[in-house]
C-alpha cells in the first residue's frame, strides 16, 4: 500500500519505477537546527561503565589519569556532544561528596541501586576532566531520592560558583580553581519508579523540584534544569505524572525527561522483527504525547515559556534485564546489563536516530543509554574496545548530520502490523512505512546527509529523492549496514560481522534513486550547491 497524499503527480515523477518510497527535499522547508546534543550519551556508575569502561588505572591502555585512551579515542573521534552522569538509578542513593577530594580519603560504600561496591575513586571532578579530554559537555544528575534539596543546591554551588563560599572553596581546595560551569542538570532520575530509591508521588516530587530549582537559579542564573518525566510509556501514571509534576514546577524548569527501552520479545513484538523495526515510531509517539502535556500545562499557566524535551535514556534493552544481569552481588565493577547487540538492534537504533533528528524542533537533548559496557555500543576488555553493531548508525549521525534538519515530504509503501499485546498499541492493525528517511543540510559547508532505514526484511527498496532549491553535486560517502543474518553480532574475535559496507550510490543530481538493500540502514553524505 502506498501512503496517501501524492505529490508525485505535481512534480511529474516517472511512474513505473519499482520505487516504493520517495522523498521530496526542499531547502526552505526546515524543521529545526541540528542541536548535536540530541545525539548525546549516558554513563552511569553501574557495572563496568565507569570502572574498566572509561577508567582503569594501571591498565596499559590507560593514560596517567587512569582514563582508557582507546575509549577516549572512539568518543572523541565521533564527537559525542553531551554525556549524562552519574545515573540513572545510581544517582538516587549517591552522595556526591563521597566522590570528591583526595582519593585515599574517599569512602568505599555499598551501592544500593545495583547492589555493588562503589569505591568512589572516580567522581565529579574526574568526570569533568574526562569530558574536557573527549570534548563533550557534562549533563549532571542530582540525587532526589535520599538526597535533600539542600545538597542538590550545594552541588551546583560546588561546580559552578566562582569562589568565596563554603562549597566553591571546597572545590578550589580540591584543585579546581575555575568553576566547571555545568549548564545542564537533571533534577533526579525516574522518581515515579517503584524501583527508584526514594520514589515519590508526582506532586511531592514537583514541589521538591520547584524549591530546589529556585535556589539553584540564585546560585547560577544560566543553569538549564530538567524535571523527571514518566520513566516509560508503560507506567500506570504515564502522562498523569508529567502533568502533575509540571503543574507544580513548570515555571522553574526548562525541560522534562523521557526514557524508553525497547526489545524484540514475545510480550512486546511476539518476536516479530517487522514489528520490532517499527518501534522508533513508538518513540515518535511518546515525544508527541509528552510535548502535548507540556503545552497543556503551558496553557494552564498562561506561560510564554515552551519546555523542550530531554530524551536522556533510550536504547534496546531486553536480554540482560533480570537476575544476575542486574545484581552486582557486592562486587566492584561487576558485569551488569552487558547486552550483546545484533544487526536488527542496530537497524532499530538507526530508526531511533532518525526519530530524534526529525523531532529536533522539540527534543533538545537525547542520550543513548549507555555509552560503554552497560547496554552500550562500545565494549571494553583488557586488550581493547569493540564496536557493537549499534555503534555504526549512532556514529554516522554524529559524523554527518549537521546544520539543519529538513522537513521532508515522504511517501512510502507500507506493511501492516498485526501483532497484539504491544507496549504502545498505535501500530495495532496500523500501516508502517517500509522506508524511514531523514535529511540534514549544512548550507554553509555545502553538505547534506541522508539517513535511510529499509524495514523490508525480504527485498531491496528504491528510494527516489527529489531535490528542490539545492542540488547534490557529488556523493562524498555512501555506506550501509545490512546482512543475511539479523541475529549476527560482533565479538572481539570477529569484530566485523556487522559492519558498514560501501553501497553503490546513484549519480549526484536533482533526482537520485538509492537502492536500499533488504533490512538495512544507509547513510549518504553529499556535496551540494550552496
Ligand atoms: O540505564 C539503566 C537504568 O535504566 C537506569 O539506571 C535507570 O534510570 C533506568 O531504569
Amino acid at each position: 500500500m502506498l501512503a496517501t497524499g501524492s505529490w508525485l503527480d505535481a512534480i511529474g515523477y516517472a511512474q513505473g519505477v519499482r520505487g516504493s518510497a520517495r522523498a521530496l527535499i526542499q531547502q526552505p522547508r526546515v524543521r529545526a537546527d541540528v542541536d548535536r546534543r540530541v545525539l548525546g550519551a549516558f554513563l552511569e556508575h553501574l557495572g563496568r561503565a565507569v570502572y574498566t569502561g572509561i577508567y582503569q588505572p594501571g591498565s596499559p591502555l590507560a593514560d596517567s589519569s587512569g582514563f582508557r585512551s582507546d575509549v577516549v579515542r572512539e568518543v572523541k573521534e565521533v564527537g559525542v556532544p553531551i554525556v549524562r552522569y552519574p545515573g540513572g538509578n545510581f544517582v538516587s542513593g549517591y552522595n556526591w561528596l563521597d566522590g570528591v577530594g583526595p582519593k585515599q580519603q574517599r569512602p568505599t560504600v555499598l551501592e544500593r541501586a545495583w547492589n555493588s561496591i562503589e569505591t568512589n575513586q572516580f567522581g565529579t571532578n574526574e568526570f569533568i576532566d574526562w569530558c574536557r579530554m573527549v570534548g563533550t559537555e557534562p549533563l549532571l544528575g542530582m540525587n532526589f531520592g535520599t538526597g535533600s534539596a539542600e545538597m542538590a543546591v550545594a552541588y551546583v554551588e560546588y561546580c559552578n560558583y566562582e569562589r568565596g563560599t563554603k562549597w566553591s572553596d571546597l572545590r578550589r581546595s580540591h584543585g579546581f580553581e575555575k568553576p566547571h560551569n555545568v549548564r545542564y542538570w537533571c533534577l533526579g532520575n525516574e522518581m515515579d519508579g517503584p524501583w527508584q530509591i526514594g520514589q515519590m508521588q508526582a506532586r511531592e516530587y514537583g514541589r521538591k523540584a520547584r524549591d530546589a530549582a529556585r535556589q539553584m537559579r540564585v546560585i547560577d542564573g544560566t543553569v538549564q534544569l530538567i524535571a523527571c518525566g514518566s520513566s516509560g510509556t508503560n507506567m500506570p501514571q504515564y502522562l498523569i505524572w508529567d502533568r502533575e509534576v509540571l503543574e507544580e514546577c513548570y515555571d522553574q524548569v526548562d525541560g522534562i525527561s523521557l526514557h524508553a527501552y525497547y526489545g524484540n520479545t514475545p510480550a512486546l513484538t511476539r518476536n516479530s522483527t517487522a514489528r520490532y523495526l517499527a518501534m522508533n515510531l513508538d518513540m515518535d509517539r511518546q515525544i508527541r504525547e509528552i510535548a502535548a502535556v507540556c503545552d497543556y500545562v503551558q496553557g494552564l499557566r498562561r506561560s510564554s515559556k515552551r519546555l523542550w524535551l530531554s530524551f536522556d535514556e533510550w536504547n534496546v534493552w531486553y536480554r540482560a534485564r533480570s537476575g544476575d544481569a542486574v545484581d552486582g552481588r557486592r562486587q566492584v565493577a561487576p558485569k551488569l546489563l552487558e547486552e550483546v547487540y545484533n544487526l536488527e538492534d542496530a537497524l532499530l537504533v538507526g530508526g531511533f536516530v532518525n526519530t530524534l533528528l526529525r523531532n529536533a524542533d522539540r527534543v533538545r537533548i537525547g542520550c543513548i543509554a549507555q555509552l560503554v559496557n552497560v547496554i552500550a555500543p562500545l565494549v571494553t576488555n583488557d586488550t581493547g574496545v569493540l564496536r557493537q553493531s549499534t555503534w555504526f548508525p549512532y556514529a554516522w549521525a554524529l559524523r554527518y548530520a549537521r546544520g539543519r534538519v529538513l522537513d521532508l515530504r515522504v511517501e512510502s509503501d507500507t506493511y501492516p502490523i498485526t501483532a497484539a499485546g504491544l507496549q504502545a498499541d498505535f501500530a495495532r492493525n496500523d500501516q508502517v512505512p517500509f522506508v524511514d528517511v531523514v535529511a540534514t543540510l549544512d548550507a554553509q559547508a555545502g553538505q547534506a546527509c541522508v539517513l535511510m532505514l529499509n524495514r523490508d526484511l525480504d527485498g531491496e527498496r528504491e528510494l527516489a529523492l527529489e531535490w528542490r532549491d539545492i542540488t547534490p553535486t557529488r556523493v562524498l560517502a555512501c555506506e550501509t549496514l545490512t546482512g543475511p543474518d539479523l541475529k549476527a553480532f560482533n565479538t572481539f574475535e570477529e569484530p566485523r560481522r556487522v559492519a558498514p559496507q560501501r553501497l553503490e550510490p546513484p549519480a549526484a543530481g536533482a533526482r537520485m534513486t538509492f537502492k536500499l538493500p533488504a533490512r538495512s540502514y544507509t547513510v549518504a553524505q553529499l556535496a551540494t550547491t550552496t
